[in-house]
């Protein structure tokens, strides 16, 4: 976050990347609301690392698809860099969301056949990256996460693990503005979930990409600058 001695003006605000205000999300299931969210309001700086905890069933996976723009709040507003997202049509939200928001899940889908190499510039090739970038982009985003021996392993010749971190290289080599990451340390053993975490806090503090993790792993806490905690669709 931005310090500064002199005289607090706005520019010195840290800037947030998102800004989510009294967003409401209620689904209908046979004519019956479900309240998921009843009413968030919560920033994300932009270069930082915030958890968003809760139990199961509490909205954090509703959060991240309204941020992602993959849902809409039924009331509220969600700013993407002061971009009022509930605005988009369909069309500009995929496109925005194409170049700047990377998905992680709890297990990364690859394709099976791909290797790990080409289901990283998969990402590259939807944006219409030309090749010499595209190569370079992708050895790049496999160096970070520690797998540039396993370029041209396919899925299957891939632990859970390393499946995991093609899943974060491939979040990573389109150079969006956020990771939005939902239960990304779910299916992996503790100490695998651990060194996830810790590569998320370097792509944080060493190329200032800006990480939404969404968990109930106690132990991924620590890794948060900012952690927010969910109960049955309120911050608490
Ligand atoms: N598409 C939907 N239609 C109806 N209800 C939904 C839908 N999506 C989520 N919900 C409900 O909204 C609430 C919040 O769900 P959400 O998936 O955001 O929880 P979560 O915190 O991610 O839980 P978990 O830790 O189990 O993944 C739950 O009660 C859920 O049943
Ligand atoms: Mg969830």
């Amino acid at each position: 976050m931005q310090q500064s001695a002199k005289t607090s003006t706005h520019s010195e605000k840290p800037e947030n990347i998102v800004e989510i205000k009294d967003v409401v999300r209620t689904y209908l299931v046979d004519n019956q609301p479900v309240h998921a969210l009843r009413g968030i309001t919560l920033n994300i700086p932009k270069g930082k690392l915030v958890i968003l905890k809760g139990p199961s069933g509490s909205g954090k996976t509703t959060i991240l698809n309204i941020i992602g723009g993959l849902d809409q709040p039924t009331s509220g507003t969600v700013l993407f860099q002061g971009r009022d997202l509930t605005k988009f049509s369909e069309r500009e939200l995929t496109t925005w969301r194409r170049k700047q928001i990377g998905f992680v899940f709890q297990t990364s889908p690859l394709i099976q056949i791909l290797s790990a190499f080409e289901n990283v510039e998969l990402a590259l090739r939807i944006n219409r990256v030309p090749w010499a970038e595209r190569e370079k982009r992708t050895n790049r985003a496999l160096e970070i996460v520690g797998l540039r021996k396993r370029a041209s392993h396919r899925t299957f010749e891939l632990s859970g693990g390393e499946q995991q971190r093609v899943g974060i290289a491939r979040a990573i080599v389109t150079e969006p503005e956020l990771i939005l990451a939902d239960e990304p340390t779910g299916e992996l053993d503790f100490a695998t979930g651990m060194q996830v975490m810790q590569l998320f806090k370097e792509l944080v503090r060493e190329r200032g990409i800006t990480i939404c993790v969404a968990t109930h792993d106690p132990a991924t806490m620590q890794f948060g600058d900012i952690v927010y905690e969910l109960h049955d669709g309120e911050i608490i």
